[in-house]
């Protein structure tokens, strides 16, 4: 009996250390495969960006919860709340009102690895104070390509169903321009071309204004457009090219990156580029002479593409949460002007 009882106790102790060991290996298994497959996955959490100042305003847009989704992201929370700045998963502070404002960055309370993302549309030429920034952020969002967050102006897209009439035209040149700088190229070579192409020019630096619903209805009359950019800078195509041109349905007449970035963008023939021509004078006689049929070739896209324009910062703003995914985290912008004038 006492044999029989000991071997039976030895028996009880194997037993025990056997099921220890399968259970330490379902636990390692477990922990290895995961979530048990036909399980329900865990709620997607909540990204949240914290906008630091709203650009060129003063009160914020409302910001519901849902902001991000009719962009495609459910799970993306943009806020103007600083008090989150202990918590957010990224702030994002735009230039202008960093320069204008002369507002100090809360260093003191960033919180460790917080990634902070530059924001601006504005080309080199029109931000400052960039030297003062040095080794603060870790994300870039603008329209350069190179971008963390790239943001453009404007976008071709596929278009489905049939693409509107084109406007009817009766002039051959419209310009708009707000701000009239002789050294700035775009006034030099608008100079050199006046004397030999009827150019209309309208905006806050005319005789003829125009109010913010007008400028569409307005240059969509003429032929071709002016699409002369402020200042020359890589990938620098703003809304004069997306909006005032293409998507009114005037030929755009570009002054700006070389022609190879605008056709990273638009097909090669949607467009006249400035470069092309040796002189202003060529230029003009090319968009005057030029016949109905080899007109409408510029318009050829339109019949497979629409124009996306990207104008509102919201959209702008919940672009970071559907790149942050994917961004590198802990580089830090040691030469933010370095590299914006680049
Ligand atoms: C229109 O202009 C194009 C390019 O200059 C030329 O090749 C074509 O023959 C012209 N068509 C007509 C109908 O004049």
């Amino acid at each position: 009996m006492s044999n029989a009882g000991l071997s039976s106790t030895r028996r009880q102790r194997a037993w025990g250390g056997l099921v220890g060991v399968a259970l330490l290996l379902a636990l390692w298994l477990l922990w290895l495969l995961g979530p048990a497959p036909g399980g329900a996955p865990g709620p997607q959490p909540t990204v949240t960006i914290l906008v630091w100042h709203w650009p060129f305003a003063e009160q914020p847009p409302e910001l519901p919860h849902n902001t991000c989704t009719p962009y495609g992201l459910a799970h993306c929370r943009l806020s103007t709340d600083r008090s989150l700045l202990a918590s957010a998963d990224a702030v994002v502070f735009h230039h202008r009102e960093l320069e204008t404002r002369r507002s100090r960055l809360p260093l003191a309370q960033r919180p460790q690895g917080q990634p902070w993302v530059w924001a601006s549309m504005e080309s080199p030429s029109h931000t400052h104070g960039l030297h003062r920034l040095r080794g603060v952020f870790n994300w870039v969002l603008s329209y350069r390509r190179d971008s963390d967050i790239f943001v453009p102006y404007g976008r071709l897209e596929p278009r489905l169903g049939p693409a509107p009439p084109l406007p009817a035209k009766s002039g051959l040149a419209a310009w708009v321009v707000s701000n009239f700088q002789e050294r700035q190229l775009r006034a030099k070579l608008y100079r050199q071309l006046a004397p030999h192409l009827r150019v209309d020019v309208f905006g806050r630096a005319s005789r003829r204004p125009l109010c913010a619903d007008c400028l569409l209805p307005t240059v969509a009359r003429y032929r071709f457009y002016l699409a002369f950019e402020n200042s020359q800078h890589r990938d620098y195509i703003t809304e004069k090219f997306w909006r005032n041109a293409l998507a009114a349905g005037a030929v755009p007449v570009v002054l700006g990156p070389p022609r190879a970035t605008y056709e990273a963008f638009a097909p090669a023939d949607a467009f006249v580029h400035v470069d092309d021509f040796g002189s202003a004078f060529e230029l003009a006689a090319f968009l005057a002479g030029m016949n109905e049929s080899r007109y409408q070739r510029f318009f050829a896209w339109r019949s497979r593409l629409r124009v996306r324009l990207f104008s509102d910062w919201r959209e702008r703003f919940c672009a970071v949460c559907a790149r942050m995914p994917h961004l590198p985290r802990g580089r830090v912008y040691e030469d933010l002007e370095g590299w914006f004038r680049a």
